[in-house]
């Protein structure tokens, strides 16, 4: 029987330069590097600091995921890249860099969703996924949740405002925390007391209009003007146990709310803000008491990185979906429906 194909990923749409290599459902190596530290200074990813990042990152990660797979570039037998949601310059640099390496070898070009990507990064864990999954994407840039099956992916729900992890960052901001902030709140509210505070849970009182969607805004301007209320040296731990209390109560309800709805048992939480330990915990909780299976990354294929770029691509050559065509673009603004930007095809199958 010949081997599956190994499939190269390529990740640039944010501050992380991922090139993951994936045989089957197999990870042979996760090279990641990350412009993080470089940001830090300026409280957010400045976007022209992150392309150049990846410009400087970008042959020395394939060559060592190369080295770590124990691989030629000769061996690739297609490339899968983010083509978007991201930012725009941080993504031509991935696009670029995978399209050369496609022409170059002359292997086939996937150019892929990452959004898509946070969930079938599971299959490298987990194994195969089911026929039907309930995604929960959970970023610093996205809060989606999504149907995923094998003809493609479907958004349920989305924030209305900022992301799970966007909160984060900007709460833990507030609470003199260092960025990213996500990391910093989970570790902070391991010593606090998450009733301390009842924090709003956004939109989860109007089941009605907005069963799946979330809203982050007004739990980050309540955690603000509690702070504004009490000047003097503030509950650090107990603000951030409650604020992420507030966060991961709507997330996980919502999510299971959806597995429930559409009859669909098996729920797969990825994104950054999947490592963080209180959601993994919660969500762990209530899929045990709803009959639902939890799929949940570990935290390192979590945050981005290009393993589950390779993962996607792996799965979609395993499914037969045709390749992209090489004239692609990087699309900052992307539907989850796109699961494969080609131009010239709509969505996932259809050709
Ligand atoms: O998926 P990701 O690496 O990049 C994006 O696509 O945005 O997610 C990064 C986000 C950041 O907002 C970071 O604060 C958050 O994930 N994050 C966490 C944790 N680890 C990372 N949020 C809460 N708890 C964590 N343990
Ligand atoms: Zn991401």
């Amino acid at each position: 029987m010949r081997d599956d194909p190994i499939v190269l990923g390529i990740e640039t749409s944010c501050d992380e330069t991922g090139v993951g290599i994936v045989q089957g459902t197999t990870l042979l190596a996760d090279a990641v590097a990350s412009s993080v530290d470089e940001h830090a200074r300026f409280g957010g990813v400045v976007p022209e600091v992150a392309s150049r990042a990846h410009i400087d990152a970008m042959v020395p990660t394939i060559e060592r995921a190369c080295v770590d797979a124990g691989i030629g570039l000769r061996d690739v037998d297609a490339i899968a890249v983010t083509a978007g949601p991201g930012l725009a310059g941080a993504l031509l640099v991935g696009v670029a860099s995978a399209k050369a390496l496609s022409v170059g070898l002359g292997v086939p070009i996937y150019g892929v969703n990452h959004l898509g990507a946070h969930v079938v990064v599971d299959e490298l864990e987990h194994g195969v996924l089911p026929e039907a999954v309930i995604g929960l994407l959970v970023s610093g840039g996205h809060s989606s949740l999504v149907q995923l099956t094998t003809e493609g992916m479907h958004a349920m729900g989305a924030t209305l405002d900022d992301a799970a992890g966007e909160a984060f960052d900007k709460v833990a901001r507030l609470l003199g925390l260092p960025f990213p902030g996500g990391p910093w709140i989970d570790r902070t509210a391991a010593d606090g007391d998450r009733q301390a505070i009842d924090f709003p849970r956004g939109l989860s009182g109007d089941r009605v209009r907005y069963p799946y969607d979330f809203s982050f805004s007004g739990v980050k301007t309540a955690v603000a003007r509690w702070l504004e209320a009490h000047p003097d040296d503030p509950p650090v731990a107990d603000v951030a146990a409650s604020f992420q209390e507030a966060v991961v109560d709507v997330l996980t309800a919502k999510a299971i709310a959806a597995c429930q709805d559409t009859g669909i048992d098996v729920l797969v939480i990825g994104g950054g803000v999947a490592a963080n330990s209180r959601l993994r915990a919660l969500a762990k909780e209530r899929a045990d008491a709803a009959g639902v299976r939890l799929r949940i990354p570990r935290p390192g294929l979590c945050t981005d990185n290009g393993a589950m770029v390779a993962a996607f691509g792996s799965r979609l050559v395993r499914d037969g979906v045709p390749s992209s065509g090489l004239d692609f673009p990087a699309r900052s603004v992307l539907a989850v429906e796109r699961a494969v930007v080609d131009e010239a095809r709509p969505s996932w199958h259809s050709t």
